[in-house]
């Protein structure tokens, strides 16, 4: 596999490889991959932009700083002639984030580096619901039947899209809940299940940001109704099966979403996401960098 542009591409084996992957390299596994990797982000990002640096470094690559401010982007100049430049200069993998969608960049047949999706508009967030899949993996040993409750703003998430592929592939079974006006009807089999009744079902709530930078119209709720509606109170924390874990994406709205005081709860593992983040990473790259295919990969 060279790249990673959307879960679609990965079958319930890629997943398995990739997660196996990843918790050798949380167990301490090294590898050192001559290749590098350069990162061309223009809409914001903390976890996943520094993530990938980390990976990239902890498999000696070499990691380019690219700064879309200081970059020739600035002067117009597009990204299909960005990516060329780039593969010019010697660089084997792009890590790519847009506020477009990927498909409609038209990019990918252009160039023939790697490209790793790092987010992209509303269309897909693979490498985070890989991280999801991972970290969920850390408290429950089978995904096989879990109960999985995406809560929020699906219509806007990329990382709602990513995760329902990932997760039902692994046989999870994904609801979602929040207000109707976050509902995506488009996605096909998944139940819109009372946030109430999710709270005490689930195995996994995973809350969701509300994507404010993707809205056409603002929220009907105010933040403190949409926080006393579907927010991730204490008092439904408490509610929650004992061993039921609690994760987001991140950044996160404190008080919005998620209680201020239930974000470093036993419960929250969202900064174990940030954590995983790294190795899921690594196990991306080399999967993309390493050797080329999956099946060489597996044999090796
Ligand atoms: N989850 C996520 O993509 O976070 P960043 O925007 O900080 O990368």
């Amino acid at each position: 596999m060279k790249s990673l542009l959307s879960t679609k591409e990965l079958g319930k084996r890629e997943l398995e490889h990739l997660l196996a992957k990843a918790q050798g390299f949380r167990k301490g596994s090294q590898k050192s991959i001559p290749k590098t990797v350069a990162l061309v982000f223009t809409e914001a990002s903390t976890r996943t932009s520094l993530s990938f640096q980390m990976a990239a470094q902890m498999l000696g690559m070499n990691c380019l700083s690219f700064s879309v401010e200081s970059s020739s982007l600035k002067k117009g100049e597009t990204l299909l002639d960005t990516l060329q430049t780039l593969e010019a200069i010697g660089v084997d993998a792009t890590i790519i984030r847009t506020s477009e969608d990927w498909p409609s960049l038209n990019v990918d047949q252009e160039t023939s580096m790697s490209l790793i999706n790092a987010g992209s508009g509303h269309f897909e967030h693979p490498t985070q619901a890989l991280l999801d899949a991972f970290t969920i993996k850390q408290y429950f040993a089978d995904l096989n039947g879990l109960k999985v409750t995406i809560v929020g703003d699906v219509l806007h998430s990329r990382v709602a899209r990513s995760n329902i592929d990932v997760l039902r592939k692994l046989g999870a079974v994904v609801s979602f809940s929040g207000p109707e006006e976050f509902a995506d009807h488009s996605i096909e089999g998944v139940e819109w299940i009372d946030f109430d009744q999710a709270i005490q079902e689930s195995d996994v709530i995973m809350m969701l940001r509300i994507q404010h930078e993707r809205h056409s119209q603002g929220l009907s709720l105010s933040k403190e109704e949409y926080h006393n509606q579907y927010g991730l109170t204490l008092d439904r924390v408490q509610k929650m099966k004992p061993e039921s874990i609690i994760m987001h994406p991140g950044p996160v709205n404190r008080d919005v979403e998620i209680a201020d005081e239930v974000m470093s709860h036993p419960k929250s593992k969202i900064l174990e996401q940030v954590k995983n983040g790294v190795y899921m990473r690594m196990a991306i790259l080399e999967l993309c960098l390493a050797g080329g295919s999956y099946g060489q990969l597996v044999s090796a």
